[in-house]
């Protein structure tokens, strides 16, 4: 397992601290409409405050492009971010660089917090400019990256900033680095990885590292369907991508090389379009109706499903198993999800989700809370999953252990 300074051999009293988050969170009618990233970051904010270091929280908020615009503006996250700190007071600085920000964070007491706004709002962000780093360098004395899910971002204040100051994991990071490794790693098997979502054109790295890695491996959602057309399963109108067929069928081979045994959706409900009240069927998945889409795994591959996460010690979910966000096309997905957490809840096994849909389809059935863990990271999660190092954490490794101590990443 790779090796990490954390909070543990920071000494940061009366430290300027560059705090790396990422508050990049959905916003509605100007206020924050799911705090989890927050709250999730929240910890660590108050473990640097308390021990007495002057926090400046530096994050990027959407995608402006390199260019100053209101609509992506860190202020609407302000009131939430200090509600997440039991009501602390948070100072808004309105540039992340230059001399007012210098003498802001500098002039903050030691325990006090300041969020600066958007790092996206200078192109050296995304460009990973040494000179915007340096910029922002000046601002502070030590670096935390507490935002895994942007780590994958090989951005400035992620890749480079941690290379010009001495530079540790925040707690939300080492939580997420510490489930996946121990998932992925060392885990406890059988492990079955559970893959849904749209497409298969976006997940073909992962589901090619996973089936090296897991020991059942099942596929839902519209991906499936270009799995089943690859094994010459007629998909009706499903969302399908034809010209994927050649990769899947090799997918399917290496699974079958590797021994990882494939779950396939084995029945499906059906219906002629999207739609709240359009009349469903449940038909096999060799009986889907030429004018028919597949919207929804069936009760036979819930079941098949149900008994596979019975003999799995480990879970690993990312996508949506339907068209969750369309009742009655949640009814697989939301199945799948109780039987997890209830597996979870009794220690039969640890589950490990990730992913923007994925979240969602899980909150709607109500289990958010089952599960083992749940990872703030979408993109984040999945670049994890396919195997590809992360510009963020790489540049958090490896201790200098001469210098730094003895701390060992747990
Ligand atoms: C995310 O929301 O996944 C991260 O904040 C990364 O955002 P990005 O895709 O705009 O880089």
């Amino acid at each position: 397992m790779a090796t990490y300074r954390t909070l543990d051999d920071l000494e940061c009293r009366g430290k300027r601290v560059l705090l790396r988050a990422d508050l990049n969170v959905p916003l509605k009618d100007g206020k924050v409409a799911d705090d989890s990233r927050i709250t999730r970051l929240a910890p660590t904010i108050t473990e640097l405050a308390e021990k007495g270091a002057k926090v400046a929280v530096l994050s990027h908020f959407g995608r402006p492009k390199g260019k100053r615009d209101p609509a992506f503006s860190l202020r609407p996250v302000l009131p939430a971010l200090e509600r997440a700190l039991s009501g602390e007071n948070v100072l808004f600085v309105e540039d992340c660089v230059g001399e007012k920000a210098r003498r802001v964070v500098a002039a903050l007491k030691p325990g006090e917090v300041a969020l600066l706004e958007n790092l996206r709002f200078h192109p050296g962000e995304e460009a990973n400019s040494p000179e915007f780093a340096r910029e922002l360098a000046a601002l502070g004395d030590l670096y935390v990256n507490d935002a895994f899910s942007a780590s994958h971002r090989a951005h400035a204040s992620i890749a480079l900033l941690p290379r010009l100051l001495p530079a540790a994991a925040g707690r939300l990071m080492e939580a997420e680095l510490r489930a996946l490794e121990s998932a992925l790693e060392a885990p406890q098997r059988p492990v079955l990885a559970l893959v849904g979502g749209a497409k298969v054109s976006t997940k073909l790295d992962l589901l090619g590292n996973l089936v090296g890695k897991v020991n059942i491996l099942a596929l839902c959602g519209a991906m499936a369907n270009t799995i089943l057309f690859a094994e010459g399963f007629d998909v009706g109108r499903s969302l399908c991508e034809r010209e994927m067929a050649e990769s899947a069928g090799r997918l399917l081979a290496l699974a079958r090389e590797r021994n990882c045994r494939l779950i396939l959706p084995e029945d499906a409900v059906v219906a002629a379009e999207l739609s709240p009240s359009a009349p469903t069927r449940t038909v096999a998945i060799a009986s889907v109706p030429s004018d028919a889409m597949i919207l929804d795994i069936g009760p036979r591959t819930v079941e098949g499903i149900r008994a596979a996460l019975r003999e799995a010690r480990t879970l690993l979910w990312n996508g949506p198993l339907g068209a969750f966000e369309t009742p009655p096309f949640d009814r697989g997905t939301a199945a799948v999800a109780r039987e997890v957490a209830t597996l979870t809840q009794a220690g039969k096994m640890r589950s490990i989700a990730g992913g923007g849909d994925t979240l969602a389809a899980l909150a709607a059935a109500g289990c958010l809370e089952g599960l083992s863990y749940v990872s703030t990271a979408g993109g984040a999660f999945l670049e994890w999953l396919e195997g590809r190092e992360l510009p963020g954490v790489k540049a958090l490794e490896p201790i200098d252990r001469d210098h730094s101590g003895t701390s060992r990443f747990p």
